[in-house]
């Protein structure tokens, strides 16, 4: 089970003057509702399953999700760095990482709840798009291509955000799109449903467009270029695959521009410090992080990226959490915006320059994480980043002295605080 919690730009066009925004992107907050500072080191929290989690401290656990106070801390600290965004995203994951059994509809949908007036409490009146992960369901994983109690609900808790049309397209498929708020240029958002392409998912299995997304999606698009407008991509969980079926409409955009980075996503770090299970992840946690965007918002285009974080074992000795600045994209890796172009001279920097390798090896953990990255280290990564489809990722890491630079047209930067989350 895997959750890449991304952010795609797809297209921006039109001419006008800077008009500088900014947005916050949340990811996988994953609350565990149990946690507690226990003695015993098996009491811990049950996300945890049967490790023992020894000297847990009040913020959290690298072997754990997250207690209520972190994810609290960090929507106020979102509130303390930039009050005023124009809009969140929101990728989802907000249920802890236990079996099933351990959870159930009703547990699901009041976590999701929880975390909604969290959100709305902090910041009332701010437009949130919100789309669900693939622990956002129960059983986890299977969300249908079609109507169920659990859309329906959550829908209703995501009322204040949503527009009716969005509320009715929600309810049959947890997918939508709402316009940018308060925009003098005309824009749009599209939250996807990414868990129904998910390989675990029953539901889904064998069907060619479930939900009619792809079709839906295609629409929108082709209504928006017929408007001139600009699309802005968000989706809770990905396979990197889905993401080469383009609808067909935007093939001549890919062809014209063969050869040139037209498209980056963006893989946002998790609030939950979780270690993964998942085999062949070696030390796989990260300290809680959150992200704030700066954009142009006439055009679209992103200006920056800032990602903060909280040393969560300092947290636990001092008693207090503090946030405090990560990095700053443009700073950390020499480039003058974070668009597409921008990060594939990030990405050429990576593969070539140890010292920059290093630098977005520690922050691809937030900090957590380090030990140096050995060459084989090196090639999984800048691999990983440089291809989106599964065997080309593998042809890049069989290539001799893998990883040369990057020439893809579709570039997955995957730079910059990756949480893959990765759940047995
Ligand atoms: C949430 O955080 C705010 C700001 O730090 C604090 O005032 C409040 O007591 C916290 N609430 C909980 C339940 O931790
Ligand atoms: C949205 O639907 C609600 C109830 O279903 C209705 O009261 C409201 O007027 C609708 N809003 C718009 C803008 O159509
Ligand atoms: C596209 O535009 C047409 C005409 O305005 C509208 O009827 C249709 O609902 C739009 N489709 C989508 C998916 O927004
Ligand atoms: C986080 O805090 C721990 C404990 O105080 C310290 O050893 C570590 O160097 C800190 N990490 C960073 C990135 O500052
Ligand atoms: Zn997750």
């Amino acid at each position: 089970m895997r959750l890449f919690k991304l952010l795609i730009f797809l297209a921006h066009w039109g001419v006008t003057r800077a008009e500088p925004g900014k947005f916050w992107h949340i990811s996988d907050l994953h609350l565990d509702p149990d946690y507690k500072v226990s003695e015993d080191p098996l009491q811990v929290c049950p996300s945890a399953g049967s490790q023992p989690v020894p000297n847990a401290g009040p913020w959290g656990d690298y072997l754990c999700d997250s207690p209520w106070v972190l994810i609290n801390s960090s929507i106020y600290a979102m509130k303390e760095i930039e009050p005023k965004p124009d809009f969140i995203l929101w990728t989802g994951d907000d249920t802890p990482h236990v079996p099933n059994e351990r959870l159930g509809e009703a547990a699901v949908l009041a976590i999701v709840d929880r975390l909604t007036r969290l959100i709305r409490e902090v910041f009332p009146g701010t437009k949130v798009y919100a789309a669900l992960g693939n622990h956002d369901f129960h059983p986890k994983n299977q969300l249908p291509a079609g109507g169920n109690s659990i859309y329906d609900q959550v829908a209703e808790l995501w009322r204040p955000w949503l527009s009716n049309e969005s509320i009715a397209l929600f309810k049959e498929g947890a997918f939508y799109a709402e316009k940018l708020p308060g925009l003098s240029g005309a824009g749009r958002v599209v939250v996807l449903n990414t868990n129904l392409y998910y390989g675990n998912n029953e539901q889904t299995a064998g069907m060619a467009d479930p939900a009619r997304q792809f079709q839906w999606l295609e629409d929108v698009l082709t209504n928006a270029s017929r408007a001139k407008e600009m699309v802005l991509g968000e989706e809770g969980n990905c396979q990197p695959s889905p993401l080469l079926l383009l609808p067909a409409s935007l093939s001549p955009t890919v062809s014209l521009l063969k050869g040139a980075p037209i498209s980056v996503m963006f893989l946002t770090p998790g609030v939950t410090p979780w270690k993964t299970t998942l085999p062949g992840v070696v030390n796989g946690a990260n300290n809680p992080g959150i992200r704030v965007f700066e954009y142009d918002r006439a055009t679209l285009s992103l200006q920056d990226m800032v990602t903060y974080f909280v040393n969560l074992s300092q947290a636990n000795e001092k008693g207090i959490p503090l946030w405090e600045l990560e990095y700053r994209l443009t700073e950390a890796y020499g480039v003058p915006d974070a668009g597409s172009r921008s990060m594939h001279a990030a990405l050429g920097r990576i593969a070539s320059d140890p010292g920059t390798l290093q630098r977005y090896y520690v922050y691809n953990s937030v900090s957590y994480d380090m030990e140096a990255c050995d060459p084989a280290c090196s090639a999984e990564h800048v691999c990983a980043m440089r291809e989106v489809a599964f065997d080309a990722y593998a042809a890049c890491l069989r290539a001799p002295g893998a990883a040369p630079a990057p020439r893809l047209a579709l570039l997955l930067a995957a730079l910059l605080g990756l949480r893959a989350l990765l759940a047995p």
